[in-house]
Parts: C-alpha cells; structure tokens; sequence
C-alpha cells in the first residue's frame, strides 16, 4: 500500500492542478474517514467500559432509563451527522474537483494530441503534423494540452496518474480530457479499463520536456524514415517490406502502411517496446520478434518464421529507425 504513495505512477505523486487537487481529496475523504472510525470505535469502546450500568440521563422514576438521550444519539450521531459528512465530501468533490479535471475549453489549450487505445498498445497523433507514435507520448512543460482519447476497438481507460484522472475511450465517442505537466520529467500511465488478455501490458510513458526540446523531438518525429544506407540495414528493409511486417505496421517514407500494430517510422528513437514491457534494446527487440507471445501471449504479432540472418538484418534496419 505503503508503495503506492510515490513513484512515477501515483495519484499521491501529482505534478499538475488536477492531479494536486485529486491528491488533496484522497487525503481529505481519507482523513474524514479516519475520524470517522475513531468516533465509532470510542463509542463502541465507551459503551463496553459501561456494560451493565444504566443509560445515560438515568432517572429512578423512568421505568426505561437512558431510552430518550439513546434516541439522541441515534438520530444525532447516526443520521443528522453521517448526512453532512456526506454533503461537505460531495460539495469538495463534485464542486471543486470535478471542475478542475473535467475537459478544457477547446480555446484554452496549446495543442491537441489523439490518444488512441489499441489491445493492446496506445496510439499518439499529432493532429497538424505527420507525427505518430506508441506508447510514449512527448508533451511540451508547462503547456495546457487538450487530449482526445478515442479507440480502434475496445474500451480502454487512458490513465496518467500524476498528471490527471482517467478517461475511457469509447468507440464511436471521442473524450477528452486536459493533459499539463508543471515539471518536466517521465510520467508511467496505463490502461485502466479490462481491455482483453494484455490489459495489465498497456502502459505508456509521458516525457513532459522543455519546449525547444519538445519541437525538435515533434519535427523529427513527423518526418519519414530516412533510407537505410548500411548494406545489412537495407537487407533488413527488404525483409520487413517483402515479408508479413509490413501488412501490419507502418513506416512512413516506405511502401508499409499497416495499421493493426504500431507505426514503427522512429521505433529506435523509442525507450520501451510493447505498451512499456520490455526495453528497447537490439537484445529484447529481436526476442519480441521471435517470440513475442512469450511477452504479450494473445498479441497480434505472429511467428514471422525469420532465418537467423533475416532476423539479424531486420533487427540492424529497425535499429537505424531514429
Ligand atoms: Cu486497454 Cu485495458
């Protein structure tokens, strides 16, 4: 319990105003709560010590001692007193919260991403640019995103619990929600929706970075692959374009245009593959494409049937994807 608290993945991490303002109402109904239970349980403490004795406001003549002030305390302690606990939490919650963390004003935000779920991988457009990528998203520090989340299949629930509250994605409906980052950093988020077998292999990553550092990242990323040179690299493009690759991914800047898996046009340029299961390095890359349903069992992905030296060209190719 005590794990969830910190980290780069938590509600009680926040690094924006919706996310403090969520953190401050788990606190608050949190400490509400706690005194809650030490009411209740030092009355049921008291009412023990006194086992046996008369009520309160005992009175000789009163055949049923203590009944009208146990009354009291029924209708005082068990109605009137739970209702306004009730009513201050849904006033904190509903009028304060839901206000900060619900969809920005289209006119208030920098810029728009598309967030789209996928089972089981998160899909980032960046509408304007030619920019797409998985599972790590990059945002400008300190600008106020409008974040539309939708999805190819399923219901999925994009989730960034430093920075904001959930929000599904419903096909056929586009939600959205605000996405700021107050510093930057690398921000875990996840699927928060049973989307299928790999529900719990969805994640994402946020790097939430300086602006300049952002803008390049965005041009380089909107731009098409760049044509391999390296004669082993250009090998591993022809197995990647005249093999079963590219019926399901793309790479822009080549003839693959998939769309049942991510677009793979910077794939290197990425730190984690398969929704921020496995690093990306040469090693785990080529052992995702021999065997990927050791990692994620019920993935698209089939066994692609590589020879040793098809799947070294292919991985040297995928490398030179910056
Ligand atoms: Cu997508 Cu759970």
């Amino acid at each position: 319990m005590l794990a969830g608290c910190s980290g780069k993945q938590s509600t009680l991490n926040p690094h924006s105003h919706a996310s403090t303002d969520l953190a401050n109402l788990f606190w608050v109904m949190m400490a509400v709560a706690l005194g809650g239970l030490a009411l209740v349980t030092g009355l049921l403490v008291v009412a023990w010590i006194r086992r046996g004795k008369r009520g309160f406001g005992s009175d000789p003549d009163d055949p049923h001692p203590g009944e009208r002030a146990g009354w009291w305390v029924v209708i005082g302690m068990g109605v009137v007193f739970p209702i306004a606990v009730v009513v201050a939490l849904f006033i904190v919650s509903d009028g304060l919260i839901v206000n900060v963390t619900s969809a920005p004003a289209a006119s208030s935000t920098a810029m728009t991403i598309d967030a789209i779920g996928h089972q089981w991988y998160w899909e980032f457009r960046y509408p304007g640019t030619k920019a797409v990528t998985a599972d790590e998203m990059h945002i400008p520090v300190g600008a106020r995103i409008n974040l539309v989340a939708t999805t190819a299949d399923v219901i999925h629930s994009f989730w960034v619990p430093t920075l904001n509250r959930k929000i599904d994605t419903i096909p056929g409906q586009q939600n959205r929600i605000l996405i700021y980052a107050k510093n930057a950093g690398v921000y875990r988020g996840t699927c928060a929706e049973y989307c299928g077998l790999q529900h719990a292999h969805m994640s994402m990553l946020v790097f939430a970075q300086p602006k300049a550092q952002f803008r390049a990242w965005l041009r380089k990323e909107a731009a098409p692959a760049a044509s391999p040179t390296a004669s082993l690299e250009r090998q591993g493009e022809q197995v990647f374009l005249n093999g079963a690759c590219s019926s399901c991914h793309a790479i822009r800047g080549t003839s693959a245009a998939g769309y049942v898996g991510p677009d793979l046009t910077h794939l290197a340029s990425r730190t984690t593959l398969a929704g921020d299961t496995i690093p990306n390095t040469p090693s785990y890359l080529s052992r995702w494409i021999v065997d990927s349903q050791h990692y994620k069992p019920g993935n698209e992905m089939p066994d692609l049937q590589l020879s040793g030296a098809q799947l070294h060209a292919l991985v040297a190719y995928l490398e030179s994807l910056r």
